[in-house]
């Protein structure tokens, strides 16, 4: 298990369109343990392959969105850890919905992203079974933001120009004043 750095804007490789995982392996177990040990570090939701710099079709998620009261009666935060391997969307609702989407590879930057509501994805998990369902609400939005990465596609991609190279200067002025 180890947190590996993360790859940003304007680095070529979030362009390039990921390789299919041909068997799942205990080498791709273990690195999808990365990947999850990688995106808690980072407090996100979801993390593709290609952010670590590996151009293999795999996805982590975890919207954080699980709670439980412990016997103090205190409330905290369940981990909902799930892998997506080799994952393919094979529909889409004609419905759309907004979400204000972030991006590991483009920190602390956000923007209103206008995807389908739902979406039929099929994957493989951590022991290669094979696996469909129809998402919605956040998981819909975070899955297709995450397959967008295996094509070498960013959520910035799906705005406007002009607010693209707003939000790309901000960010370059925040790196500015970080430095
Ligand atoms: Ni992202």
């Amino acid at each position: 298990m180890a947190v590996l750095p993360i790859v940003e804007v304007p680095d070529p490789r979030l362009r390039l369109v990921s390789e299919p995982v041909s068997e799942v392996t205990d080498a791709v177990r273990a690195f999808v343990g990365d990947m999850f040990d990688t995106m808690y570090a980072a407090h996100g939701i979801g993390l593709a392959a290609i952010q670590v710099g590996v151009a293999q079709r795999i996805l982590v998620i975890d919207l954080q969105d699980r709670e439980e009261t412990g016997e103090d009666g205190e409330t905290r935060p369940v981990r909902n850890p799930h892998a997506y391997i080799n994952p393919e969307i094979v529909a889409v609702s004609e419905e759309t919905s907004s979400y204000n989407e972030g991006c590991l590879s483009i920190p602390e930057q956000y923007a209103d992203v206008t995807r389908p509501a739902r979406c039929t994805v099929r994957w493989l998990d951590e022991q290669g079974a094979a696996h469909e369902e129809e998402l919605s609400g956040l998981l819909a939005t975070c899955m297709q933001h995450e397959i967008d990465h295996l094509n070498g596609v960013l959520f910035v991609d799906h705005i406007s120009r002009l607010k693209r190279q707003m939000l790309l200067k901000k960010l370059d002025k925040a790196r500015k004043g970080a430095a």
